[in-house]
This record gives C-alpha cells, sequence and structure tokens, in this order.
C-alpha cells in the first residue's frame, strides 16, 4: 500500500475577521511542508473564502465549512456548491456535528452534499462522530456505520478513494477532553473496516482518515504515531498561526 499522505486541517468556525484571517496566511504561507508532504488545509467561514484563495501560497490550501447541495434556489443566507467552487475553495466541510446540531443536518442532506462535492470537483471532508452518551453505551461503531453507509450512498470506488473522513468524537469538541490515542485508532481502524466492507480493501487502505477533537500541541504527536490515524481536523488550537505550523511539522 502506497503511503497515505497526511492531512491537517484547520476549521475556523465562526472565528476571524479579515483583518485577522490576512494575518494569519501571512504568517504560515511560506511555512507549511509541501503539500506532496502533508495536505495543509483552511477551511475558512464563507465570507473570507475568496480573501484567502487569492493569497493562498502553493502548499496552503483552503476549504469551505458548508454548502446547499442544490445549484441555486431561494435558500437566504445559504452558499451553493458553484459558489464556493467559484470562490475557489478546493475542499468543503461535510457533515460536522455543529451543522448536525444546530441546523439540523441529518445523514440525507450529508448524502446530498457528496454527491453535489464531486459534481462541482469538490473534495469532501466527510465528518463522522458519536456523542457521549452513545459511546458510554457501546453504541460507537453502530452509529458510525450508519452515518458513513449513509454518506456514501451512490459515491463511487473513485470518490470515495478521494473523500477524506474526519472521526470526531463530539465529546471532544470544544470540551479539552480529547479521545486518547489508542480510543482514537481503535475507532478509525472501525471506520476504515466499514469503508472495506462497502469498496473494499484498496479504498479502505487509501483512504485518509483523520482526528478531531480537542487535538492540541501537545497531544497531536502521539495521535499521529497511531497507525491509522491520517492526520488532525483542528478547531480552536488551529486559530493560533504558530499552532497551525507546529500541527503541519508533526504530520
Ligand atoms: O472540526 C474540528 C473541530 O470540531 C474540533 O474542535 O476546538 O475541539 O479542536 P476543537
Amino acid at each position: 500500500m502506497s503511503k497515505r499522505i497526511p492531512v491537517i486541517a484547520a476549521n475556523w468556525k465562526m472565528y476571524k475577521t479579515k483583518d485577522e484571517a490576512l494575518a494569519f496566511i501571512f504568517a504560515v504561507n511560506e511555512k507549511v511542508p509541501a503539500r506532496t508532504e502533508v495536505e495543509s488545509i483552511i477551511c475558512a467561514p464563507s465570507i473570507l473564502l475568496n480573501l484567502l484563495v487569492k493569497r493562498e501560497g502553493e502548499n496552503l490550501r483552503i476549504g469551505a465549512q458548508n454548502m446547499h447541495y442544490l445549484d441555486e434556489g431561494a435558500y437566504t443566507g445559504e452558499n451553493s456548491p458553484l459558489q464556493v467552487k467559484s470562490a475557489g475553495a478546493e475542499y468543503i466541510l461535510i457533515g460536522h456535528s455543529e451543522r448536525r446540531s444546530y441546523y439540523n443536518e441529518t445523514d440525507e442532506t450529508v448524502n446530498l452534499k457528496m454527491v453535489a462535492a464531486f459534481k462541482h470537483e469538490l473534495t469532501p471532508i466527510l465528518c463522522v462522530g458519536e456523542v457521549l452518551s452513545e459511546r458510554e453505551s457501546g453504541a460507537t461503531k453502530a452509529v458510525l456505520d450508519q452515518q458513513l453507509e449513509k454518506a456514501f450512498l451512490n459515491i463511487s470506488a473513485e470518490q470515495a478513494l478521494n473523500t477524506i473522513i474526519a472521526y470526531e468524537p463530539v465529546w471532544a469538541i470544544g470540551t479539552g477532553k480529547t479521545a486518547t490515542p489508542q480510543m482514537a485508532n481503535e475507532t478509525i481502524k472501525d471506520v476504515r473496516a466499514k469503508v472495506a466492507a462497502l469498496y473494499g480493501n484498496e479504498v479502505a487502505d487509501g483512504i485518509r482518515i483523520l482526528y478531531g477533537g480537542s487535538v492540541k500541541p501537545d497531544n497531536i504527536k502521539v495521535l499521529l504515531e497511531e497507525s491509522d490515524i491520517d492526520g488532525a481536523l483542528i478547531g480552536g488550537a488551529a486559530l493560533d498561526p504558530n499552532n497551525f505550523l507546529v500541527f503541519t511539522e508533526a504530520a
């Protein structure tokens, strides 16, 4: 199996003004590793996408945090895949737990967005994860299996291989309660096994699967030392450009 190129993705969520975003880009642009070594991605608020795309260096890539699944329509406040693509974003977060919790994102709309992402040549970063009660009741595998099965409906093996999956235990997001490297790795192995069941071993061996949930500079290394963790999707800690460089260097 060829080595999976690691991915470090920052999810800025609803943070950073235009000036703060520009300062971040200027601080990291020339310092991130070659994209052939590490895929370094900033998932920024839609209003900042075009600004960042115009200034991204050759080794830094820009993604969006959400989009509608229709190309256009009377959906006030939404962004279409056409608009995300035309803004220059290359990646799209789909199914983030905050979208599922606060904005009625469902497994069904996640799938529609996956199909729309490939239609518009956007690379999906598919977020899956369990809540604390599901972890504590031993339902994690069943929950993730269902999220994955529904997300990948009508998605080809080639498209699946080009998807990035982010396993984000909801109880670890923004809480400081990082999953242990062992727990994260075991769960990501289960995710990889589900991909194998859906598409076969070649796709399962090649797909990148990230961990997200309270990743910090002091735990990134032990997480990335695990066999099946191919990178990280990071929120709060990656708002700091110096931390972002620590993460990309650790990959
Ligand atoms: O998408 C990444 C995010 O949900 C993780 O947030 O602040 O726990 O790194 P944080």
